[in-house]
């Protein structure tokens, strides 16, 4: 797949062994915290929208998305009832923290910003279900490969509207979040979740 050479240029790093190791060793935690994620991606989007009346093409796109990470959602859901694993809060990992840290606080720098990250969550996303993929079960397997064709349009969608509205290079900054984005993927983490840090023996679930 020619968009997942695309993703791994992008990010700076692989995500380490040890983390697809302590995902496929804790996969309730996996599905439940993916649950989660879905969610917000959908709530993301919303916000964006009543922030950004003014940007047709943002509007357009953040409403597919919305949609779409919803529909990921009540499917991640199913699974979970399938699979007779309760859905429940749980703490965020520090990844999405992490990276909008980094965001300008300015306009229209800080709507940049925000469409890069929102590019490096989805590649990333993009880039774990297919590592996990190849050890899952058959039924997983086939719908994190489904989801990495979509988070892969959606890292596309930010990145081209980041594109767009700077109306010049965003090479440096992307290069800042892909740094920041690196640090997060390759340092250890005291939490597991589906953006985590690599986990040790004092990881917490
Ligand atoms: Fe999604
Ligand atoms: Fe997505």
């Amino acid at each position: 797949m020619d968009a997942l050479n695309e993703i791994h240029d992008f990010l700076a790093c692989e995500t380490p062994l040890l983390w697809i190791e302590h995902a496929l060793k804790n996969q309730d935690v996996l599905l439940i915290d993916h649950a989660h994620c879905e969610k917000k991606a959908a709530s993301t989007a919303m916000t964006l929208m009543f922030r950004y009346v003014d940007r047709p093409d943002l509007l357009n796109k953040m409403s597919r998305l919305a949609r779409e990470e919803l529909i990921h959602f009540e499917q991640v859901l199913e699974l979970l009832q399938a699979r007779g694993i309760d859905y429940c809060h749980m703490s965020s990992a520090g990844y999405a923290g992490g990276m909008r840290k980094h965001v300008r606080n300015h306009e229209p720098a800080r709507l940049i910003d925000t469409m890069i990250v929102g590019a490096f969550i989805e590649a990333r996303s993009c880039e774990r279900f297919a590592k996990l993929a190849p050890h899952l079960d058959e039924v997983l397997a086939k719908f994190y490969r489904s989801l990495l064709k979509s988070e892969c349009r959606h890292y596309q969608d930010y990145l081209s509207l980041a594109e767009a509205y700077a109306g010049e290079s965003i090479a440096d900054r992307v290069a800042v979040f892909r740094e920041a984005e690196r640090e997060l993927i390759e340092s250890e983490d005291d939490l597991f979740r589906f953006h985590s840090g690599v986990p040790t023996e004092n990881t917490a679930l």
